[in-house]
C-alpha cells in the first residue's frame, strides 16, 4: 500500500500549488490513499467546507489537522455534516466536537487514520498524546485495521521523536506536522513503523511559514501584536512523504516529497 501526505496546506497559494503538481505525483507515484493537513486551509485559519471540497475534487481522500482546526467559522457544522474524512488531535478533550481517527477504504485496501496534537511548545494543554495514541491503536485493534497512519501535529522534535519510538511496531507511520519545515530525518525505525519528524507545508515558499514575513517580523522586533497576512507569489513549496506499507501494515518505504512550483 502507498500512501502520500501532504503537510500543511497553507491559504489559497497551498491549496492552488498542491492542485497545480498533485496530478504529476499521482502519475508518479500511484498512491491507494492521498492525505492532506487541511488545518490551516482557511487563510491559515481552519478548513471550511468549500475548501475541502476543492482539495477532495483534487484527489484528497482524507484529511488530518492540528491546533487550528477550530479557527474557522462553521467547524461545528463541518464535522456534524461529515462530508469529508477530517479528523482532529484525538486528544482534545471529550465533547469536543469531531474524531480522532477516519477509516478510508479501496477495494479490499483498509487505511485507519488518527491525528494527535503536541504539548511541548504548544499553547493547547490537550491531554497526553502518548496515551490517546494507545487509545487510537484499540480503536484500530478493534476495527481489524493493521495499516496505521498517524500525523502528530506538534512542534518539538523531542516529543515527536519519542512519540515514534513510543509506537514504533504499533503503527505503520508516525509523520509529524505544524512546524511547516520539513526534516531530513526520515527512516524506517527499527520494528518498521515509518517515521519523520516533519513533513513540511504547502505553500508561498519565502514566507512566514505562510503568512508575510513583515507582521510576524515585527512581532519579533517590538514584541506588539500584529495580524498575519497571507503571502504571496511563487514559488510555492508542496511537500510531504509517500510511505509504502507491507501487507502486514509494516513500513517497507518512507520518501520525503519536496517540490517547487514556479
Ligand atoms: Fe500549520
Ligand atoms: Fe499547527
Amino acid at each position: 500500500m502507498k500512501i502520500l501526505f501532504l503537510g500543511d496546506v497553507y491559504g489559497q497559494p497551498g491549496r492552488i500549488g498542491l492542485r497545480e503538481i498533485l496530478p504529476q505525483l499521482l502519475e508518479k507515484f500511484r498512491p491507494d490513499f492521498v492525505l492532506a493537513n487541511a488545518e490551516n486551509l482557511a487563510h491559515g485559519r481552519g478548513p471550511t467546507e468549500r475548501q475541502l471540497a476543492e482539495l477532495a475534487e483534487a484527489g484528497i481522500d482524507g484529511f488530518t489537522s492540528g491546533n487550528h482546526i477550530f479557527d474557522a467559522h462553521g467547524y461545528e457544522e463541518l464535522f456534524e455534516k461529515k462530508s469529508f474524512p477530517l479528523a482532529r488531535p484525538a486528544n482534545y478533550p471529550d465533547g469536543v466536537p469531531g474524531h480522532g481517527f477516519f477509516v478510508l477504504k479501496k477495494g479490499s485496501k483498509k487505511l485507519f487514520v488518527g491525528n494527535l496534537l503536541g504539548r511541548i511548545f504548544m499553547g493547547d494543554p490537550v491531554d497526553n498524546p502518548f496515551f490517546a495514541a494507545e487509545k487510537l491503536i484499540a480503536a484500530a485493534a478493534k476495527l481489524k485495521i493493521k495499516n496505521i497512519f498517524i500525523d502528530f501535529h506538534a512542534e518539538a522534535t523531542s516529543e515527536k521523536s519519542m512519540l515514534g519510538h513510543f509506537l514504533d511496531g504499533k503503527v505503520s507511520a508516525l509523520v509529524g506536522t505544524h512546524t511547516h519545515v520539513q526534516t531530513a530525518d526520515e527512516r524506517i525505525l527499527p520494528k518498521k513503523t515509518a517515521f519523520i519528524s516533519d513533513a513540511g507545508f504547502c505553500g508561498v515558499l519565502n514566507s512566514a511559514i505562510g503568512a508575510k514575513p513583515e507582521a510576524a517580523l515585527k512581532r519579533f522586533l517590538t514584541q506588539l501584536p500584529a495580524k498575519l497576512e497571507m503571502a504571496e507569489g511563487r514559488p510555492i513549496v508542496v511537500s510531504g512523504v509517500l510511505v509504502e506499507l507491507e501487507k502486514n501494515g509494516k513500513a517497507k518505504k518512507i520518501e520525503r516529497i519536496y517540490e517547487l512550483v514556479e
